[in-house]
């Protein structure tokens, strides 16, 4: 058996490590990691957004309807995010009309496929504002492309959350840019903790995806508190999303003989890095954050994957009472599909939003933008859900490990 693969008596005593780790009070890094939070910016092609060429938003006009605007990817390599995002929204906005909708009219979403792409995440999110004339916007998961949409509506003064997208410089772009999620400082802390404590790994290697300002943040969050501790880290390999030979990456980070190998990029990346370096006879522990949460992880990862651990947002067997409730309405509504933290997150991101607009009591987008800056307590089906200063929020975390092909709830992480 490959020293990887944990036995029953190991996962036990991993999740009593976990449990412990959660009672020792596992502090988020305070808000003024700022400065860190600004290093691992813009390094993705194609950040630069023409916000001049945006405009101020008209004032919203739509007599019929309340019409948010959504953009997200329901197409190109990571369509999971895009889709389940879409199914977790679509089940709000059911709820929410058929009890009553919001300011006496339905709530309507009109979605915008980006195709994953960051340069028609710009387009698209323009349509939506100067075409459509949204109220207000939902998306994105990817960090990058919500980077792209936030410098949009931030220009037309128009609201926009985005679920799941973890990088701190998402809702630094302005004022009218939120999220319902944890940020990466506070899951590259506990990435670290976890490899240091339950995989018990002194020395660690890491392949980041440099195209992708979620990867590159996590990897630097993640250096920060390991080194810290004492950990080492022994490589530090580099590729850009879609790449397909890693043999030379893999290679560096065999010589290196590193104990655990952090891979903090998306599910179809990770799948295919996984399954290359199994081949070439690595047989650490491989782990990550919420970018590999998706089913097609395993489908497209195999052997690869499994007994390999990450940080996500939410698990519906974690036993929390208002996931467990959330899932069951959520099969009902989308015919025995099973929903993924991204579909949760989103779900409450929409709740936040739906909320916001009814303190409001109209449709001044400023007015809009304070109601959800003030959310404080919001009982979503992730965690309590309290905006903060800086338009983040603190939350809880779980951590999964890939099991039998499937993801099995390992612990959650207070903050
Ligand atoms: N947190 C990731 C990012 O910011 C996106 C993501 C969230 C992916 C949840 C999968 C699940 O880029």
């Amino acid at each position: 058996m490959p020293s990887f693969l944990l036995d029953k008596r190991a996962s036990r005593a991993l999740l009593c490590a976990a449990l412990a780790f959660v009672l020792s009070g596992c502090k988020e890094p305070p808000a003024s990691t700022s400065d860190s939070n600004a290093s691992p910016t813009g390094t993705e092609s194609g950040t630069q957004t023409d916000a001049s060429t945006v405009g101020k938003a008209k004032p919203y006009d739509r007599k019929d309807v309340i019409l948010i605007g959504e953009y997200g990817d329901l197409t190109g390599d990571t369509a999971a995010f895009g889709t389940s995002t879409r199914d977790g929204i679509a089940l709000a906005v059911d709820e929410a009309n058929k009890a009553g909708g919001l300011l006496g009219k339905k709530i309507q979403i009109q979605l915008e496929d980006n195709n994953g792409k960051p340069d028609e995440t710009t387009s698209r999110v323009k349509k939506l504002i100067n075409q459509d004339n949204v109220l207000a916007v939902l998306g994105e998961v990817a960090s990058s492309r919500s980077k792209m949409g936030a410098q949009v509506c931030q220009a037309a003064g128009v609201p926009m959350i985005t679920p799941t997208s973890t990088n701190p410089n998402v809702t630094q772009v302005g004022d009218y840019i939120f999220r319902t999620c944890f940020i990466d400082p506070f899951q590259g802390t506990i990435c670290a903790r976890f490899a240091a404590q339950n995989l018990k790994a002194k020395r660690v290697a890491i392949l980041t995806d440099t195209a992708n300002a979620y990867s590159v943040g996590l990897t630097d969050f993640f250096k920060k508190e390991f080194v810290k501790n004492g950990g080492q880290i022994v490589a530090e390999e580099n590729y850009k999303a879609k790449d397909q030979q890693f043999g030379s990456q893999l290679n560096n980070i065999k010589t290196a003989n590193p104990e655990a190998i952090f891979l903090p990029g998306y599910y179809q990346d990770v799948a295919t890095i996984a399954k290359q370096a199994r081949d070439a006879g690595l047989d650490q522990p491989m782990f990550g954050g919420d970018g590999w949460d998706d089913p097609d992880l395993v489908a497209l990862g195999g052997d690869a994957v499994q007994n390999c651990y990450f940080t996500t947002h939410a698990s519906e067997d974690s036993g929390d009472p208002r996931m467990k409730q959330f899932s069951a309405k959520f099969r009902a509504f989308h015919k025995g599909k099973s929903p993924g933290a991204l579909a949760a997150v989103a779900y409450d991101a929409a709740n936040i939003l739906f909320a916001a607009i009814k303190k409001a009591g109209g449709t001044d987008r400023a007015k809009i933008r304070d109601a959800i800056a003030a959310t404080t307590k919001f009982p979503g089906v992730t965690g309590d859900i309290t905006i903060n200063k800086d338009r983040n929020v603190v939350k809880q975390l779980v951590i999964l490990q890939v099991k039998d092909d499937k993801f099995k709830y390992v612990a959650t992480i207070k903050p």
